[in-house]
């Protein structure tokens, strides 16, 4: 399988999000990436409900959530009600992660868990068998175009020897600081999406942008 492209949505035009949206519909992306942020589990707060919604009305593109929300159970069902197609929780902010992943894939969704830069994937073994997807954090969560932690390469090829040698269908979904300099380079080490919000939506051409990430 070729790597995934899910730009993410916190870096585009918020006053003209219906033709952000369509950009990435016209182009090779293969999902939408939309971050969601409570203020409390990271120090900023970005968009709820009624965005989701309506980005949702017009993509034709599954929706990446990625929840960077405090005890996220509470609103698993809303975020499926909006339009979600894999929903990831933050892996610091579960008490019982299986509990989550099973609920989120009764509501009919794919179930991604991350980790922040300081949280080992040794810690996810026991996951593993239970999710669709582990999304690396390679910048401390909380804002766009931060620069990318490149300790994450040794995390990204130690995940991906624990999802092979146990023969798991679990993608890595790497996210922070990617552009088309560092893309490849991830790829090698095994991720298998790449989320991209500045190195898109603060570039001359995102579509051209995209289609630089996704082809290599
Ligand atoms: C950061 C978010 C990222 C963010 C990435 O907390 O999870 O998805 O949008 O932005 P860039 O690609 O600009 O680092
Ligand atoms: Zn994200």
């Amino acid at each position: 399988m070729s790597h995934l492209v899910s730009p993410s949505l916190l870096a585009a035009d918020m006053g003209n999000l219906g033709n952000e949206v369509s950009l990435v519909n016209k182009s090779l992306a293969d999902w939408i990436h939309l971050d969601i942020m409570d203020g409390v589990f990271v120090p900023n707060i970005s968009f709820g409900f009624p965005v989701i919604k309506a980005v949702k009305r017009h993509s034709e593109k599954p929706l990446d959530v990625h929840l960077m929300i405090i005890d996220p159970d509470r609103y698993l069902s809303h975020f499926s009600s909006a339009g979600a197609n894999i929903l990831t929780v933050q892996y610091e902010a579960c008490q019982h992660l299986n509990r989550t992943a099973a609920e989120i894939h009764n509501l009919g969704m794919k179930a991604g868990v991350a980790v922040n830069p300081h949280t080992p994937v040794s810690l996810l073994e026991n996951i593993l068998p239970f999710i669709d997807m582990v999304l690396v954090m390679t910048v401390n969560p909380g804002f766009g175009g931060q620069s990318f932690i490149s300790d994450s390469y040794r995390k990204i090829e130690k995940l991906r020897g624990m999802i092979d040698s146990a023969g798991y269908p679990v993608l890595i979904e790497v996210d922070g600081g990617v552009d088309c300099e560092n893309a490849a380079s991830l790829v090698n080490a095994g991720a298998d999406v790449l989320v991209a919000g500045n190195s898109i939506f603060g570039s001359k051409n995102p579509t051209d942008t995209i289609q630089k990430l996704k082809l290599f």
